[in-house]
């Protein structure tokens, strides 16, 4: 243990949480203790001289661009939100959902020639998605329950995270375009890559070969 540099990654706390720790569970890394955690936040693993950090999705890359973090698991969402600098070494296959442009059931998002409203949890996604169509529309930001926002009439859509797609058809939503796919991803601090060469490779092979089994076991 003596020459193996510590290691600390940064784990996104919900959605993904449970099947990260199950993903590096299956890989022999320990971080069992997360599954009953409490209240805690910092998790060691001796065996491996590896510390688990439990964070928002939206702090993992600035963790990691400061430095602080070495590695991090996070969604595709985060990371296409997000410009910030780091290496993305792996997809891991869990986590899947979708971008969609999304709103009321009985309206034409692409009908008028009135500037659209669109509201969105992810300004950037939004914003580059309608740069690409060369759409001007208005981009509003929104903290959360983002499907209110065309029902209160705010806007006119919503650009957002669909998973299994109850949220917008409890709410009278429909699609109107798919976006792109997300799923999450593991990330490496830069000068981590360099500095923590073989400890970061060894621990990305052993996930690699989770990933890569588990995706044939899938399939
Ligand atoms: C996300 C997303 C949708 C919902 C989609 O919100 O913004 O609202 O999940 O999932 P579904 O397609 O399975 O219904 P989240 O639960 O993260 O909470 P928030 O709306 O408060 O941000």
């Amino acid at each position: 243990m003596v020459n193996v540099k510590k290691v600390r990654i940064a784990l996104t706390k919900g959605r993904i949480e449970k099947e990260a720790v199950n993903m590096f569970q299956r890989a022999h890394i320990d971080c069992s203790a997360i599954m009953n955690k409490g209240r805690k936040l910092i998790f060691h693993d001796y065996k491996d001289n590896i510390d688990f950090v439990l964070v928002k999705a939206q702090d993992v890359l600035t963790y990691i661009e400061h430095g602080v973090v070495d590695m991090g698991i996070v969604g595709k969402d985060t990371l296409l939100e997000q410009n910030k600098n780091f290496y993305e070494v792996l997809d891991l296959g869990f986590g899947r959902c979708k971008f969609s442009l999304a709103g009321p059931k009985n309206s034409n998002f692409y009908s008028g020639y009135n500037r659209k409203k669109v509201a969105t949890k992810y300004p950037n996604v939004a914003r580059n998605y309608f740069r690409k169509l060369g759409q001007d529309v208005e981009i509003i930001k929104i903290e959360g329950s983002v499907e209110l926002a065309p029902i209160l009439g705010l806007s006119d859509a919503i650009v957002d995270i669909v998973e299994t797609g109850n949220t917008l058809r409890e709410n009278g939503l429909v699609i109107y375009k798919d976006i792109c796919s997300i799923s999450a991803r593991m990330v490496v601090n830069v000068a981590s890559m360099k500095m923590k060469k073989s400890e970061i490779q060894t621990i990305i092979d052993r996930v690699q070969i989770q990933v890569n089994t588990r995706g044939k076991v899938l399939s």
